[in-house]
């Protein structure tokens, strides 16, 4: 018998959904025992790469002298644009504006001009250097915040939503405010850098592994760039270090260039980014500019609304519209807009082009609802969480006139109410808020704030086609199972909870659902492993792939049993047939010796979407993830620097697939938005150098900058909505615009020294620099 004991009898299987098996990797990630793409043993002769990057940020190519590079120690050859097979493209739009390598121009200071491949990456390295490279400057759009949105030429199409009449609301509101918010961008600082190996094989075969969140996409992309079909093409992914959208697309280079020298030289090439170039030369989070103009009554409801999102895109498309067009589904965060006028602004400039970032534009479209919010309560001189609490869309069940999207798309499933209610009384925000301001009442120096967001976040791809997903399940003779799906594995914990699906199907253990690589080889055509929808995708398709075999065990357990289909039934790790029971794995055993087919291929597409971009309108979330936190800070006015106290959040994932997984992604999404929206701080010179570029000069946060007291809750009672897998939620993006919470509770720590009578517009990222510079400006307005 094996060690999984399968003959056990037992209640219920362990592991299967709903309970909390650790993370199948926990133990390696820990140990330094998982297997990253650095770890993999390399092929014998494999070489290394160094990126020659440009110095400028934008400008004419004159002349590329690579002689002293070529002749540097442990070179063997330098690509350039003119060295790629295929095409010299690997965008993910139909711009076709990323090349590979730059040709004839530059347009972003730190864009990869040429590499160099030497037998290790120090002499590849070194040999960048040498290069020689005359450019005609041009001249450089950096920032967006003095572009002009209506004349500067943008990437892609910009998205206008809108409904109702926005500019009728707003001229004849009772109250009317105009502002603009500055709100920075974000580097995805995953712990494994970009990094792919590859490995060339006979006629026109590569096989790429490579850190990559869509490896269907990196397939396409790196047979395109050598010219061959995709069939050529395999990428295999077991894991990444982190992903959070920075391997969306931005894999794609460091795989087409390995690959393109692999085949040059029939040998293995790994390119692996260091820190520095990783941050200078792959794109990040946009940053935003965003113009506001609402309309609201004495009571603080808001009429109409009118918005501009500008945001940095870089100097090619990347995903900078579908980003644009996230922010606007999301400009109405959890609140009904009567009127509303939106538009996005997807802006040129010389900078690297910026990319997905978990919550994809989704946090900066929230960011955009709450600044607003602020911005009302301040004009009304309410508590900001009484606006919220009138503004939000009517509660699931009230069949009332407050529930259309810009987007018009009706919310059917909203918890916010209940979500609110009860981490105010969890929380004791009534209590807090009043010792608070008796505590500001008394300190001099040191101010405290306090603020309870929330959090509606839409599920799904908007662009349609992404909603399907594959998987392949083997059970192999001795009972034990395969399992592989199209999703790919960055620490969110997806392998497990597919596996735990497949377990729960055949109703056995989840010891014996082997986690295997994500590769093109076995599931093809996949969607990225964005969106949140991991789960919710793979999981369906892996379930329906474990469902056709247990239809088929079924069908075959009935005959030779002589027994209805209904006198099937899977008991933890056996199987009920009529009177007599058997292990899982005799049955196995039995249905392979009759020549039952024990493997599947499984799908999912998901229902009942559909999105026109140019009418602005559809069904563009299946459903709606809802979460709210509560934070508290106290801050030093005369430094500006402040500590978080306490936060509490309050989140939705439904039934949830795996609560121990569930909640570090809300703890982890939590302290990375809170990260962005406080101390991560990209800065790029007059001359379009990033000069964050490394951890010196960018500062994540640490373990000692959590809120002293952390208190993190998943809604016990919801599920979701629709039919999703187990009846869970989505749980990658959604909880990272909870970090919002902070961010307001500064700004009210901030109001308070002008008695909470001026707003704030504490821009983002809130560092202690501008929080100083606010409580400065406050002071100032005040003795006005
Ligand atoms: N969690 C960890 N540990 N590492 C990551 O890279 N990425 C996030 C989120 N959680 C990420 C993470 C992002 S951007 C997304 S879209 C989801 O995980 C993707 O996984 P899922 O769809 O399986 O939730
Ligand atoms: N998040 C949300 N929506 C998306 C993403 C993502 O990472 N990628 C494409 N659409």
């Amino acid at each position: 018998m094996n060690k999984h004991t399968p003959h056990l009898k037992t209640e219920t299987i362990v592991g299967g959904v709903h309970s909390s098996p650790r993370h199948d990797s926990a133990h390696k990630h820990v140990s330094g025992t998982a297997v990253y793409i650095d770890d993999i043993t390399e092929p014998t002769g494999t070489l290394h790469a160094g990126l020659g990057l440009s110095t400028v940020a934008h400008g004419i190519l004159k002349s590329v002298d690579l002689t002293a590079v070529r002749a540097a120690p442990g070179v063997v050859t330098v690509l350039t644009h003119e060295d790629v097979p295929g095409v010299n493209d690997i965008s993910p739009s139909y711009m076709h504006d990323d090349p590979v390598l730059a040709a004839g121009k530059v347009e972003f200071h730190g864009q990869p001009i040429f590499c160099v491949i030497a037998e290790t990456r120090e002499q590849a390295r070194r040999a960048a250097r040498l290069a020689k490279i005359e450019y005609e400057e041009l001249p450089a759009d950096i920032d967006i915040w003095d572009l002009d949105v209506s004349t500067h030429r943008q990437v892609v199409t910009p998205l206008t939503l809108k409904r109702g009449d926005a500019a009728a609301a707003l001229a004849s509101a009772p109250r009317r405010v105009t502002g603009r918010m500055r709100l920075g961008g974000q580097d995805h600082f995953y712990l494994e850098g970009q990094i792919s190996l590859a490995v060339p094989g006979e006629d026109d075969e590569v096989a790429v592994y490579c850190s990559t969140q869509g490896p269907s996409e990196t397939q396409h992309m790196v047979a395109h760039a050598l010219g061959v079909p995709s069939n050529a093409v395999t990428i295999e992914v077991r894991r990444m270090g982190g992903g959070f959208g920075g391997k969306e697309t931005q894999a794609n280079q460091c795989a087409a260039i390995a690959a393109i020298a692999a085949k040059k030289l029939k040998r293995a090439v790994k390119v692996r980014l260091d820190r520095d170039e990783d941050m200078v030369a792959t794109g990040k989070r946009h940053d935003f500019a965003i113009d506001y103009d609402v309309g609201f009554d004495d009571e603080g409801r808001i009429l109409g609304i009118d918005y501009t999102f500008a945001l940095r895109a870089g100097f090619s498309a990347d995903l900078s519209g579908p980003v644009g067009d996230r922010a606007l589904f999301h400009c109405d965060n959890a609140y009904f807009f009567p009127h509303v006028h939106a538009k996005s602004a997807p802006l040129y400039t010389n900078t690297v082009s910026n990319t997905a970032f978990r919550g994809f534009g989704g946090p900066q479209g929230m960011v955009g609802a709450e600044r607003v919010i602020d911005e009302v309560s301040f004009a009304v001189g309410k508590d900001p969480l009484e606006i919220r609490k009138l503004n939000f869309y009517d509660a699931m069940g009230v069949d009332g006139e407050r529930n259309l999207t810009p987007y018009h798309q009706k919310v059917e499933d909203c918890i916010i109410q209940r979500i609110v209610a009860e981490l105010e009384e969890s929380a004791d925000y009534a209590g807090r808020r009043k010792a608070i301001a008796e505590f500001n009442a008394k300190s001099r120096i040191v101010k405290r704030g306090i603020a309870l967001t929330p959090v509606k976040f839409g599920i799904s791809f908007t662009k349609t086609e992404s909603n399907q997903a594959g998987a392949l399940v083997h059970v192999y003779s001795d009972g034990s199972v395969h399992m592989n799906h199209g999703g790919t594995e960055m620490g969110q914990g997806l392998h497990l909870k597919v596996a735990q699906v497949v377990a729960e199907e055949f109703q056995i253990d989840l010891d014996r659902v082997k986690i295997t690589a994500t590769t093109t080889a076995k599931v093809p055509n996949t969607s990225p492993t964005a969106a949140s929808s991991g789960a919710d995708l793979n999981g369906m398709a892996a379930q329906n792939a474990a469902r056709q075999i247990k239809d088929r065990l079924i069908a075959f357990a009935a005959e030779s049993h002589q027994v209805p289909r209904e006198k099937v039934v899977f008991l933890p790790n056996r199987v009920r047939i009529g009177d007599v029971e058997m292990p899982f794995d005799d049955l196995i055993k039995k249905a392979y010796m009759a020549r039952v087919q024990l493997s599947a291929a499984g799908f999912y597409k998901t229902p009942k979407i559909h999105w026109d971009r140019k009418a602005g309108r559809g069904h563009a979330f299946y459903y709606y993830a809802y979460g709210a936190a509560c934070s508290e800070v106290s801050i030093d006015t005369l430094t500006g620097e402040y500590v978080v106290e306490r936060t509490d959040i309050l989140h939705d994932t439904g039934r949830s697939l795996n609560r121990a997984i569930d909640i570090g992604q809300i703890e982890g999404g939590f302290i990375q938005g809170m990260g962005w929206l406080t101390t991560e701080e990209l800065w790029w010179d007059g001359k379009g150098r990033l000069r964050t570029h490394a951890p010196s000069t960018y500062k994540i946060p640490l373990a000692s900058d959590r809120p002293k007291i952390f208190n993190v809750a998943l809604t016990d009672w919801s599920e979701a909505y629709e039919p999703t897998i187990h009846r869970s939620k989505a749980v990658g993006e959604p909880p990272l615009p909870l970090g919002l919470a902070v961010l307001h509770a500064l700004s009210d720590a901030v109001a308070s020294v002008a008695d909470h009578k001026i707003c704030p517009r504490l821009d983002a990222p809130a560092t202690p620099e501008r929080v100083l510079m606010a409580i400065e400006r406050l002071k100032a307005m005040q003795k006005e």
